[in-house]
C-alpha cells in the first residue's frame, strides 16, 4: 500500500499540515443522511474531542476516520479523509494497515476469551515483522505503556476476562498500542468505568499524547476541559444530519452561547451532572 506513515510529522503539534483531515465528509444509511459537510482537521500530538448530543453522529464520524464504516454495508461515505495528506479512501489503500496506524478503543472493552498475553499479542501477531522471540518484550512494553504491567505481570497466562472492567479497558489499550498506532480513536472510553478507572484512563491519555494523536468522543464536558486541546461540537436538528456546528479551544466552544443547540447541550449535561451528584 501507499506508505501512510510520515515520521517527520510525529510530534509536530500545530504544524501547517494536519495529520488527519476530513473534507466534506458525509454518511448515508440508505436515503437517511447521518452526517453532512463535515470538515475537520486534527494536528499531530493533539487530543481532539468530539462532543454533542446522543444520536448526532459522533461515533459514525469516528468510524469514518479509519474506515470501520466499511464493515457496515448499509453505510455510504461521501467526501474524503486525508491521513498525512493522502486519501484513506483511495483504491490502493490497505485498510488493515490503515487501522494499525489509526487504532480504536471502544466504549465497552472488547476482550477475547483467551489469556492476557494473547490479548495483547492479538494484533501484533498479524502485523508485526518482529520475530516470535521478541513478542513477550513487546507485550511488556505495551502493558507498561497502558499502565497495566504491575497488575498483571505475574498472571500473563490467566484469562483476560477475569480482569476488572477498568483493567480490561487498559488491556484493550495495550493491544492497540502494541501495533504502534499514530492515532487512537476513542469512543467514550470511560463511560463504562468507575471514577478511579476513569482517572487512570484520563492520566494515560495525557501521557500518550506525547507520542500519539488522540480523537476522543466524550459526553463529559469536564473531561473535555481536562484533557482535550480542541473540541468540535457535533449537532443534528430533528431528523436532520449531524454537522459540526463549531470547533476550537474547549473554553471558546463552550462559550458559544449564540448557538442554541450548544446551549441546550451544555444545560442538559449540567442538569445530568447535578442529578448524579445528588446522592
Ligand atoms: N449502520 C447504521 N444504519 C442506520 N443508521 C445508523 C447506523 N449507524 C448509525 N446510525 C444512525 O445514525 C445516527 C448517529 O448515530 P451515532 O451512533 O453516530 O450517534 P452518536 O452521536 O455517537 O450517539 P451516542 O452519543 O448516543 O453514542 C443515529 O440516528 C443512528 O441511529
Ligand atoms: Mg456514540
Amino acid at each position: 500500500m501507499t506508505d501512510l506513515r510520515n515520521d517527520q510529522n510525529r510530534g509536530d503539534v500545530g504544524g501547517c499540515s494536519p495529520m488527519l483531515e476530513a473534507r466534506q465528509l458525509g454518511v448515508l444509511a440508505g436515503t437517511h443522511r447521518i452526517l453532512q459537510d463535515v470538515d475537520l482537521t486534527v494536528q499531530s500530538g493533539e487530543v481532539f474531542g468530539l462532543i454533542g448530543p446522543s444520536g448526532a453522529g459522533k461515533s459514525t464520524l469516528l468510524r469514518c476516520l479509519n474506515r470501520l464504516t466499511d464493515l457496515d454495508r448499509g453505510l455510504r461515505v461521501e467526501g474524503d479523509v486525508y491521513f498525512h495528506d493522502r486519501s484513506i479512501y483511495g483504491r490502493e489503500v490497505d485498510v488493515d494497515a490503515l487501522r494499525v496506524k489509526i487504532g480504536m478503543l471502544f466504549q465497552q472493552p472488547v476482550v477475547f476469551p483467551v489469556s492476557i498475553l494473547k490479548n495483547v499479542l492479538f494484533g501484533m501477531r498479524h502485523v508485526s515483522k518482529l520475530s516470535r522471540k521478541d513478542w513477550p518484550g513487546e507485550a511488556e512494553k505495551a502493558l507498561r505503556e497502558a499502565t497495566l504491567w504491575d497488575e498483571v505481570k505475574d498472571r500473563l497466562k490467566a484469562p483476560a476476562l477475569n480482569l476488572s472492567v477498568g483493567q480490561q479497558q487498559r488491556l484493550c489499550l495495550a493491544r492497540t498500542l502494541a501495533v504502534d498506532p499514530e492515532v487512537i480513536l476513542m469512543d467514550e472510553p470511560t463511560s463504562a468505568l468507575d471514577p478511579k478507572s476513569t482517572q487512570s484512563i484520563e492520566d494515560l491519555i495525557i501521557e500518550l499524547k506525547k507520542t500519539r494523536t488522540i480523537i476522543l468522543v466524550t459526553h463529559h464536558l469536564d473531561q473535555a476541559r481536562r484533557i482535550c486541546d480542541r473540541v468540535a461540537f457535533v449537532s443534528a436538528s430533528t431528523d436532520g444530519p449531524g454537522r459540526i456546528a463549531c470547533s476550537g479551544q474547549v473554553d471558546t466552544v463552550m462559550g458559544r452561547t449564540d448557538l442554541p443547540e450548544l446551549r441546550d447541550f451544555i444545560q442538559t449535561r449540567s442538569d445530568l451532572a447535578d442529578v448524579c451528584c445528588e446522592d
